[in-house]
């Protein structure tokens, strides 16, 4: 029988801390390439190299039926109209899916169908839950004005493939118009960007 530090973890819905368990941070230099515009990030990558995200991982176990959780918490801000957001990725076996639960903050998931490209802004509020496919590329983004909070569930095989998001980015962005969080294609912001 597992013991019980193995089976129960006790996490701060506001920090996004999990007792006892180390957390990965990402400071903005680890997200060169995410934001559109370039010439807003390396002016905020010289004033400063702040802390976009922190994620606390539970990953025991990892046969074929087990399950592993982590626990995000994304700060507010923008990269010129552009949210904070995660990296974002697909999951290295690719018909792993993954449940995202809101606990403080508000924020979007951006979606992006593998195949088809086709994306979806879906909520990530307190008490919503996102159901992540199977072959779907997906960011957490922060378009709230408090650090976002979440928990993230999936198979213990998913594993995370970052390389494909890092060599093409995702097809949209969400920014800030008019006070509200909207999703465009990347390549509309850039022609906006260059004129
Ligand atoms: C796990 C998962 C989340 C993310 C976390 C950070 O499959 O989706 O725990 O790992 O939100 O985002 P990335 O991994 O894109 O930096
Ligand atoms: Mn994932």
């Amino acid at each position: 029988m597992h013991s019980i530090a193995q089976l129960l973890s006790c996490f701060d819905p506001v920090t996004g801390n999990i007792a006892g368990v180390p957390a990965t941070q990402r400071r903005l230099e680890d997200l060169r390439g995410c934001f559109a515009d370039a010439a807003a990030y390396e002016a905020a990558l010289a004033a400063g190299n702040p802390l976009l995200y922190r994620v606390a991982s539970v990953e025991p176990a990892a046969g074929p039926g087990d399950l592993h959780y982590g626990v995000g918490c994304l700060m507010p801000g923008k990269i010129g109209a552009e949210y904070f957001l995660t990296k974002g990725h697909l999951h290295s076996w690719r018909q792993a899916a993954e449940i995202y639960i809101g606990l403080a903050g508000e924020g979007v998931m951006l979606l992006e169908d593998e195949s088809s490209g086709e994306s979806r802004m879906v909520p990530l509020r307190p008490h919503q839950a996102v159901y992540v496919p199977g072959h779907t590329a997906h960011r957490t983004i922060n378009t709230g004005t408090m650090p976002l909070t979440y928990v993230g569930i999936y198979p213990a095989h998913a594993g995370h493939d970052y390389a494909a998001i890092a060599r093409r980015n995702f097809r949209c962005a969400v920014i800030e118009q008019d006070g509200h969080p909207v999703m465009i294609e990347r390549s509309e912001l850039l022609k906006t960007l260059a004129s």
